[in-house]
């Protein structure tokens, strides 16, 4: 990694770009299995619900910080965060073992996906302009917090 090639850049980027696909497989899995395969819904959302839960952290403690400090992205960040926040109070709130609503699982859905295609087309190229490698190597930290805590968690859950 170095300050110059735009690698610590990649690495970022490259990471939530990553999440996205994951994300976007698994939104095709559960359109594929709701109303055919309940228990199939039903696991492919949980695993969704776990990803995206990871992902929204690490957008919102890295790259989103990092955005705040530049001047004129504030009503711009206000609006990614409400489709966070949407997000939380829609598809990370559902049962996925309950009952599903298939209407809110596929409104869920089309919010999420429109949020993804946002992001990769807006946003992303947004912070390769403006971010600076320092910026970069701060949301970088902020990635490896994250999963320190999450495997913190998984162990905390295993013992
Ligand atoms: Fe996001
Ligand atoms: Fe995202």
């Amino acid at each position: 990694m170095c300050d110059y090639c735009g690698c610590r850049e990649v690495g970022v980027i490259g990471e939530l770009s990553d999440d996205h696909e994951l994300l976007m497989d698994l939104v095709a899995r559960i359109r594929r299995e709701i109303g055919r395969d309940r228990a199939g819904t039903a696991s492919a959302l949980s695993e969704l619900q776990s990803r995206l839960r990871l992902h929204l952290e690490r957008e919102e403690e890295g790259i989103f910080v990092q955005l705040a400090a530049e001047p004129g992205f504030d009503a711009y960040l206000a609006d990614l965060e409400g489709d966070h926040r949407s997000a939380r109070e829609g598809l990370l709130s559902l049962e996925a073992r309950s009952e599903l609503s298939e209407a809110e699982v596929v409104g869920g859905l089309e919010e999420l996906e429109a949020h993804i295609t946002r992001e990769e087309q807006d946003l992303f190229p947004a912070c390769r302009m403006v971010l600076s490698a320092e910026a970069f190597a701060e949301a970088r930290l902020a990635h490896d917090r994250i999963a320190a805590r999450e495997s913190g968690n998984e162990m905390a859950a295993s013992s």
